[in-house]
């Protein structure tokens, strides 16, 4: 196999990819755009949504890319060999383009021939078929001709492999998964690629996305067929280093040589009691780093992806006090990771400022009340009738010590105890309802919901975020969306509430505009081209050639994927129903529109 660094295995797959006919496309943002029912971008093809339903892609039918990700449903498993809260996905795509013929042949000549995997070292998955989709037996027949051996493709089912949709809702396929063969016996006569005892590691997947999941669950099937590819940068780099784990990959050395330092702690990969905190702390800060460091970056709160990111700084704060950490410790591991991915992730350097003190800040704020907190639950663990931590007990950690249900329900699992965590639920929303802090409403909608009424609400989010900087100055900018049917959401950098009169007159403007009954014009350009004529957006693109551009009368222009309504005219009329605080810095509108 060839020792790839991570930067030669990022250019590798995209110059190979380039060389099949792709484009590459940036990364995008780790906070998705007006899907209400992700809290991240879990993967390379959640910012394609749009393009895999039909919309055309300004860039062509075939695209590649290298997506920041986030994925804390496995937050437990942190600390073992594979898993990651963040991690890179090199993807490719085809549009309605290419299927399944290229899709594999490619994945093959990429594993084989440029990273010299042994074919007799891999393993594939293919769809063993249900009554929604038959059985995949043209993928088998494919590895098959390329020289697989048949005892090394195994028919699995929808569990196993299906992928997506990413939230509730949209596009999804039967898929094709690889995986590593690392050697070891097979822990039993059945053992198969989804068995987790370790002698298979999966590292690819080739999702064929021709099917969209309503939302009463159906699979209907889509206009177009597609290929959603999905690799992991750090399982790959681990696999064909020789190393045990993605900590020992250079993208997790530098942090760790740091908390070595800090700590004064070795990192020793076969000791479960060490590596497993300096893992953690590793893994739980460089998430951190990239979601704050994003452009469209969160700060810790206690709702949606704050309250994410408050978890993962306060569960390293807790396992920094196993490793001796001191005050500060936290932001010089990010400061190494900054460092390390910045000539990549060019954002993370642009928002660092803004990484250290927030990861400063909310160390501190956690510091003082974990010490009374640790104090408080060793006292409610002796007092303990039974084996079960209550609700309310919870509650009150959470509330008055700041600890996140998930650190309560660890500490209780490390005794032997558990958490009535259905009891700590009531308890929180009953305190909610106290403080009209009201529900999220994120799983209502659907994702990718792209019906009229959502398109209407996202064009009334292009002149609402134009009337903002008309009435509060340029220092307006996005900082989120989200649209659901009923309303939408938007965030935007402004330090102050907004004065009642300012609230009326960006309502007066965007009715205003909408009354105008300006076309929509969406065009095609550079990003240059969308520059010079003074369109919005986050210029985040690196690789990015084309984009697409919403101008709405004089109003408006605005880098968008769209979708969105044909005239102002028809969006009804527009009404704020909210200004508050989202985070510090940062001020959150919900509107509506009104058929009235
Ligand atoms: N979307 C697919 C995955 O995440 C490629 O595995």
């Amino acid at each position: 196999m060839k020792k790839y660094t991570a930067n030669e295995l990022r250019n590798l797959y995209l110059e190979f990819f380039k060389s099949k006919g792709h484009k590459v496309i940036p990364s995008a943002s780790l906070i998705p755009e007006n899907d209400p029912t992700v809290l991240f971008t879990t993967a390379g093809m959640h910012p394609l949504i749009n393009y895999l339903l039909g919309e055309k892609h300004p860039e062509g039918k075939r695209l590649t890319d290298v997506q920041k990700c986030v994925r804390t449903g496995d937050i437990d498993e942190v600390g073992d060999a594979t898993h990651c809260t963040f991690f890179e996905m090199l993807g490719n795509w085809s549009l309605g383009d290419y299927f399944k013929k290229e899709a594999i042949s490619w994945s093959f000549e990429f594993l084989t021939k440029y990273l010299e995997i042994p074919v007799e070292k891999l393993a594939f998955s293919v769809f063993a078929g249900d009554e929604d989709c038959p059985r995949d037996e043209e993928s088998a027949k494919l590895w098959e001709s390329m020289g697989v051996p048949k005892e090394n493709i195994f028919y699995l089912p929808k569990k196993n492999n299906w992928w997506g949709p990413a939230g509730i809702t949209g596009p999804c396929g039967p898929d094709t998964e690889m995986f590593i063969d690392t050697g070891k016996e097979k822990c039993s006569k059945d053992c198969n690629p989804s068995c987790d005892c370790g002698k298979y590691i999966e590292i690819w997947n080739d999702v064929f996305m021709q099917y969209n999941k309503t939302a009463e669950g159906k699979f209907e099937p889509l206009a177009q067929k597609n290929v959603d590819t999905g690799m992991g940068l750090e399982r790959t780099l681990c696999i064909i280093q020789g190393v045990s784990s993605v900590y020992e990959t250079e993208l997790f050395m530098p942090a760790i040589k740091k908390i070595e330092e800090l700590s004064g702690v070795k990192y020793d990969k076969d000791n479960n009691d060490t590596a497993k905190p300096i893992r953690i702390v590793a893994d739980h800060i460089r998430t951190a780093t990239f979601i704050l460091g994003d452009d469209k970056g969160v700060t810790p709160s206690n709702v949606d992806q704050g309250y994410v990111l408050r978890r993962l700084i306060r569960r390293s704060v807790r396992f920094g006090r196993q490793l001796n950490f001191k005050k500060g410790d936290l932001s010089e591991i990010a400061k190494v990771y900054i460092d390390q991915y910045k000539h990549v992730y060019f954002e993370l350097e642009k928002n660092s400022s803004k990484i250290i003190d927030e990861l400063n800040r909310e160390e501190d704020r956690f510091n003082t009340a974990l010490t009374q907190g640790l104090k408080e639950f060793d006292k409610l663990c002796s007092a303990l009738n039974g084996n079960i931590i209550d609700g309310a007990q919870a509650f009150r950690l959470y509330d008055t010590f700041g600890f996140p249900i998930e650190i309560t329900c660890e500490m209780a699992k490390e005794r032997s105890l558990s958490v009535d965590v259905e009891g700590f639920k009531s308890c929180y929303e009953e305190h909610q309802k106290k403080s009209h802090m009201g529900a999220e409403q994120r799983f209502k909608g659907g994702l990718a919901d792209t019906s009229e009424e959502t398109a209407k609400l996202h064009t009334a989010t292009h002149l609402l975020h134009a009337a903002l900087r008309k009435v509060l100055g340029n220092e307006v900018y996005q900082k989120g969306s989200n649209i659901t049917a009923e309303r939408l959401r938007f965030d935007f950098s402004f330090p102050r509430k907004m004065e009642e009169s300012e609230i009326k007159e960006v309502e007066r403007l965007v009715n205003e505009a909408i009354n105008a009954k300006a076309d929509i014009i969406c065009e095609e350009m550079t990003v240059d081209e969308a520059k010079a004529q003074g369109a919005m957006g986050l210029f985040e693109s690196k690789y990015g050639e084309k984009v697409k551009v919403y101008t709405m009368g004089k109003f408006s222009k605005e880098i968008c994927g769209g979708p969105h309504a044909k005239n102002t005219g028809d969006l009804g009329r527009f009404v704020i129903t909210k200004e508050q605080s989202s985070s510090s810095g940062v001020r959150r509108i919900k509107a509506e529109l009104k058929n009235d």
